[in-house]
């Protein structure tokens, strides 16, 4: 018997049974498939295609009606796919950023309608082309590492560059991709999302720009409020002072000359008393704007004798530690770090509860350490970190200044630990020629 022959009894025979069946009153095979089908997480509510077992297994009302009602159930299911395709197709092509699927070669296979405009080029014409093209001359380097990490890592990279369109317009573009492999698990192509952040890129250089501006602003405050202080403290010292001390030797010598008048005498020795509170004022707000001791004897002195006065004024013991014993620093940096230990010492007398404070200033290679450090209750990470802690911030501005950086860390009941770090400049240390390393 011809195979066609046999095939077409053997259909007849299961449309027999199918009839036997639907008589005994079950359902058809297609209606089974279409209930099963519309539970299926894979194909859509009612997509059920149906099988040639199930045409086979139809009722054969009639085989033409049968034809054209599974023809209509083809066309429907069409039109839902092509629907869905199309939704698909809108939504890759509006998305807000580009998508670009890159071959192995790295020749743009895909790409969707953000990008094309993105690069400024028919989608067309971008098929094919090298992604790289569109990479600024500058920036072809990074973007080639991209590339290599990606296939040598096969994990998610992405990295800022600047790209540049087919009209000559160049823009700054965050650049995501990840790897597709193939069947046989190669590296077979990439998905590349590729973002324009020109606008935040200039934010972020505007900030930086104005910080930059800031600091330079308040590097130029600073100069003058120490040089304007210096002046201050020796006109108070100098020309205050010494009318202070000329107006006590003048009354000594009155009182020598009225020796009977006992009110007069008495008056006398109370302005006495008087001028010489009036000179050890002047002499402690003059050293308080400006110590000469830093200017003749330097840091070591300047800082063992703000200690000796901050121990007697408080009551909180004071301990120094300095290596080498008189450091030679930068006039600069010396008037800094004493700025910024008193700053330090005045917080530790008002906010810290502290016992004791020790004070250290160590040369390590390549840079400078200076600490300080208290046994009280301890700064927490909020007061650190609080935009409002202007005396912290001017700590840090400090020694960014000069080229360095202050940590402030704190342990709740233990107490309080500055530490400012200053590069050293390479001819003031051994074997640095790279400086201090944030
Ligand atoms: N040594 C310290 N111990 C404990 N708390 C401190 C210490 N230094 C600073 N603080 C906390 O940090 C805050 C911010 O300090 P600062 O910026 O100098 O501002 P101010 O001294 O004017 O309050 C202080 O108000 C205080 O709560
Ligand atoms: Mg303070």
């Amino acid at each position: 018997m011809p195979e066609g022959q046999a095939k077409s009894t053997r259909a007849d025979r299961r449309r027999r049974e199918s009839r036997k069946e639907s008589r005994r009153g079950s359902r058809s095979h297609i209606e089974k498939e279409r209930v099963r089908s519309a539970g299926s997480p894979k194909l859509n509510r009612g997509m059920a295609v149906p099988t040639s077992r199930d045409l086979a297994a139809a009722p054969t009302l009639n085989p033409r009606r049968e034809l054209v009602i599974q023809n209509e159930e083809l066309r429907r299911i069409r039109q839902e796919l092509e629907t869905a395709r199309n939704k698909y197709a809108d939504l890759y092509d509006s998305a807000p950023v580009g998508y670009f699927t890159v071959g192995a070669n790295g020749l743009i296979l895909e790409a969707n309608l953000t990008g094309a405009t993105l690069l400024d080029t028919p989608r067309r014409s971008l098929l094919g082309k090298s992604l790289e093209r569109f990479i600024a001359d500058q920036d072809q380097e990074l973007f080639s590492l991209h590339r290599q990490q990606l296939v040598s890592t096969r994990k998610p990279q992405s990295c800022e560059i600047r790209l540049t369109s087919k009209n000559g317009h160049q823009f700054w573009a965050k650049i995501e991709s990840n790897v597709v492999q193939g069947d046989d698990r190669k590296f077979a192509r990439t998905r590349t999302v590729i973002r324009d952040v020109t606008e935040r890129k200039r934010t972020e250089n505007k900030i930086r720009r104005s910080q930059k501006e800031l600091r330079r602003l308040h590097a130029r405050l600073q100069k003058v409020q120490e040089e304007q202080s210096t002046r201050i403290a020796r006109e108070i010292h100098d020309e205050l002072g010494q009318d202070l001390t000329a107006l006590k030797f003048d009354l000594a010598w009155l009182r020598k000359k009225l020796p009977a008048n006992q009110a007069a005498a008495e008056k006398i020795n109370a302005m006495l008393e008087q001028v010489g509170g009036t000179i050890q004022t002047v002499r402690r707000i003059s050293t308080e704007l400006r110590t000469p001791l830093l200017d003749d004897l330097g840091l070591a002195a300047a800082i063992e004798s703000q200690g000796r006065e901050f121990a007697s004024r408080t009551g909180i013991e004071f301990e120094l530690d300095f290596e080498p014993e008189e450091p030679e620093l930068e006039p600069e940096l010396a008037t800094a770090l004493f700025r910024i230990l008193q700053e330090a010492l005045t917080n530790v007398a008002r906010h810290a509860h502290a016992t004791r404070v020790w004070v250290s200033l160590k040369e390590k290679p390549g840079k400078l350490v200076f600490k300080v450090r208290d046994n009280g209750q301890g700064i927490t990470p909020q007061q650190i970190g609080n935009s409002d802690s202007i005396g912290l911030i001017g700590i840090r501005e400090r020694a960014v200044l000069q080229g360095g950086k202050a940590k402030i860390t704190g342990v709740p009941g233990k107490g309080t630990t500055l530490t400012v770090s200053i590069a050293l400049k390479p001819r003031r240390t051994q074997n640095s020629e790279q400086g201090f390393q944030n």
